[in-house]
């Protein structure tokens, strides 16, 4: 499939900035996945690294890809953190969430020195917003959470999987709230975090310090 090669060219370029001794944070999502793919086989190759996951799905794939992992309390330092993106715009805006893993991802990637975005094509927008925008929130009281972001003016959803309530690593809802266009990202991340009951949001603003997009035969970056 064409958004497979593409994110499959994008995580390979982001593969080349890792570098022996590096501690990686490992985002989420299935362009992440081609990476630890890649990541996967240097590290059979000797590219010694450590790698610190943001999602149990992300660990149980690294883990069998046989790439070395730790946790957060036993490192002093994130290198570099490589994670996939649900929309992202050339101000370095992204929405992210799309997988519910938005947390603990926010987490690695906030704290690494270098952050790299990888996507397909299809992800680049001119304004954030199309992509329902995933909120994680508080179990208690979550409708009451709801109508509050509502007032901001969207029609936050419960997310459901199988029929099933989606439950986040971290054992809360995640709402997807349809803003259609957003014009200022930071201000509506302000606003939503200020929210009791709402314990982060899928936007990241300008926290990428990279951008590779996948095309049909190379992958570049933004600039
Ligand atoms: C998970 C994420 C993912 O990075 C995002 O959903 C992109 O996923 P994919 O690479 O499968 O398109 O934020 O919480």
């Amino acid at each position: 499939m064409k958004q497979d090669q593409q994110k499959k060219l994008a995580a390979e370029e982001a593969v080349k900035w890792i570098k022996d001794g590096m501690v990686v944070g490992l985002g989420s999502g299935s362009t992440v996945n081609w990476m630890l793919e890649k990541l996967g086989e240097k590290v059979q190759q000797g590219l010694q690294i450590t790698g610190i996951p943001s999602s149990k799905k992300t660990e149980r794939l690294a883990k069998q890809l046989g790439i070395p992992l730790t946790d957060s309390s036993s490192v002093s330092r994130i290198d570099i953190a490589i994670d996939g993106a649900d929309e992202v715009d050339r101000q370095f805006n992204l929405i992210k969430g799309g997988g519910g893993s938005l947390v603990r991802e926010k987490i690695v990637d906030a704290h690494a020195t270098e952050f790299i975005v990888i996507v397909d094509e299809s992800k680049l927008v001119s304004t954030l917003g199309k992509f329902p925008l995933p909120v994680e929130v508080l179990p208690f009281g979550w409708e009451l959470t709801a109508r509050t972001i509502a007032e901001l003016g969207c029609e936050p959803k419960i997310r459901e999987r199988n029929g099933e309530r989606f439950i986040s690593d971290n054992g809360n809802y995640i709402l997807d709230c349809q803003f259609n266009s957003i014009q200022n990202p930071q201000q509506l991340h302000e606003q939503l975090k200020q929210m009791t009951g709402v314990v982060e949001t899928g936007l990241f603003v300008q926290m990428a310090d990279r951008i590779i997009i996948g095309k049909e035969q190379t992958a570049e970056e933004i600039v």
